[in-house]
């Protein structure tokens, strides 16, 4: 089911990257065989802390890069593991630099391409771990600009990181419409003035009610 009414009038369309476009838990699902029983709960944990890490930092001023915060995200979630042996760090880190994109991403960029609508990643993540993400993934030709909040030094739900998305475009909050998985960051977004699809794949409960999407799709080929 497409719904172009969400897209009339956009140039760009905004992507978040980990959640949305790639699958933040498919790094430990690759080794969940190894890892046992507690290896949903050690992936949950890994992301919970890297995001509460990205607020506490963004808060603090006290930047710090992403995939360091990522790193120490997974040696919390190992310390609260610890029937989960600290050798698969490397693995489990060398899974997060290569995250599996969900199924219907390649086609949706291109059909919002063919359709005229630049396309755009924009994460908290740092340059090097987005390319490194986006080529391993094999969307580099179906993405027009790759987007890390690192120039601001800090991260979503900042405004600063939001208006990085208009200054490298070089266009204006109208013609954007953002894409997350995330709904702290579709709130975010929202409070900045971006029209926002809330891709709510794990069919969570809303929150944040004073800063509600424009729309709800539980994939992004809900949209086009
Ligand atoms: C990002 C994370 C926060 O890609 O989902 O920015």
């Amino acid at each position: 089911m497409s719904d172009p009414y969400l897209l009339a009038g956009k140039t760009h369309a905004v992507f978040d990257a980990y959640g949305t476009l790639f699958d933040v838990h498919s790094a430990v699902q690759r080794h969940a065989g190894d890892l046992g029983p507690q290896a949903e709960s050690l992936s949950e944990t890994w992301r919970t802390k890297q995001l509460e890490y990205s607020w506490v930092h963004g808060l603090m001023g006290r930047y710090v890069g992403f995939w360091d915060l990522t790193e120490r995200a997974l040696d919390f979630a190992l310390a609260k593991h610890p029937k989960i042996d600290r050798r698969f760090r490397g693995k489990l880190l060398d899974g997060y630099r290569e995250l599996d994109a969900y199924g219907e991403v390649p086609g949706v960029l291109e059909r919002l391409r063919q359709r005229g609508v630049k396309t755009a990643l924009f994460s908290n993540g740092n340059a090097a771990m987005l390319e490194r993400a986006v080529a391993s993934a094999g969307l580099g030709d179906r993405l027009d600009a790759v987007l890390s909040v690192d120039p601001v030094r800090t991260f979503k739900t900042a405004p600063a990181a939001y208006q990085l998305v208009l200054d490298r475009l070089g266009t204006a909050r109208d013609d954007v419409l953002f894409f997350s998985s995330n709904r702290w960051d579709i709130a975010g977004a929202t409070a900045f003035g971006f029209d926002a699809v809330w891709v709510n794949r794990k069919d969570q409960p809303d929150e944040y009610p004073d800063q509600a999407p424009r729309a709800v799709v539980k994939a992004l080929d809900a949209v086009i």
